[in-house]
């Protein structure tokens, strides 16, 4: 009981921090495109939503497919289920660009060499439209553990 309660609370906890950090990478972005931000403010956001996407799927996949709460055929047969996957799934897409570009930020910046802040208004609204899909996904994880299902 205490291991289920656990991965809920640690999986809730990484959702609010996932959120926060991606809101404000896409802020951190938007300054760098005004000519106000820092790069470095952009990169610690960065890192605080790959860790948080990284404790939601270790959590999240213990949860659906480790046996720790309503078991794998559940979920599998929960259609919200399939929407949250597809959610994530897109986050996970609109992730690459920025992701290949921030590495390269992070050996340049290694070099003592220049960004390249070309795409950063991009990145904003992609870091923006990440966040209005974790709100989804929270919206279809509350009816998914509530068994909703259509028709
Ligand atoms: C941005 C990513 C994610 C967000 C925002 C999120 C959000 C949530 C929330 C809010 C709940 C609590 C629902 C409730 O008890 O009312 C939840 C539960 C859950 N999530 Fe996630 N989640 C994410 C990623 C994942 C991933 C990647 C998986 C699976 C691979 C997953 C599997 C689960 C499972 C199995 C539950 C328990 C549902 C139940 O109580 O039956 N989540 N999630």
């Amino acid at each position: 009981m205490l291991v289920h309660w656990c991965l809920a609370a640690i999986h809730l906890l990484a959702f609010a921090l996932g959120f926060w950090a991606v809101l404000t990478r896409g802020t951190a972005f938007s300054r760098l495109a005004a000519g106000t931000g820092e790069a470095r403010r952009v990169l610690v956001a960065d890192n605080l939503w790959g860790i948080s996407a990284a404790i939601l799927l270790v959590t999240g996949g213990l949860r659906a497919f480790g046996g720790y709460e309503k078991g794998t055929d559940y979920y599998l047969h929960q259609p919200l289920f399939h929407l949250k996957m597809t959610l994530f799934i897109l986050i996970l897409l609109l992730e690459v660009a920025p992701m290949v570009a921030l590495i390269k930020w992070r050996i340049a910046l290694g070099r003592g060499s220049a960004i390249d802040t070309r795409h950063v208004k991009l990145f904003a609204r992609f870091s923006h439209v990440e966040a209005l899909l974790v709100l989804l996904m929270v919206i279809a994880a509350t009816g998914m553990a509530r068994g909703v299902t259509f028709g």
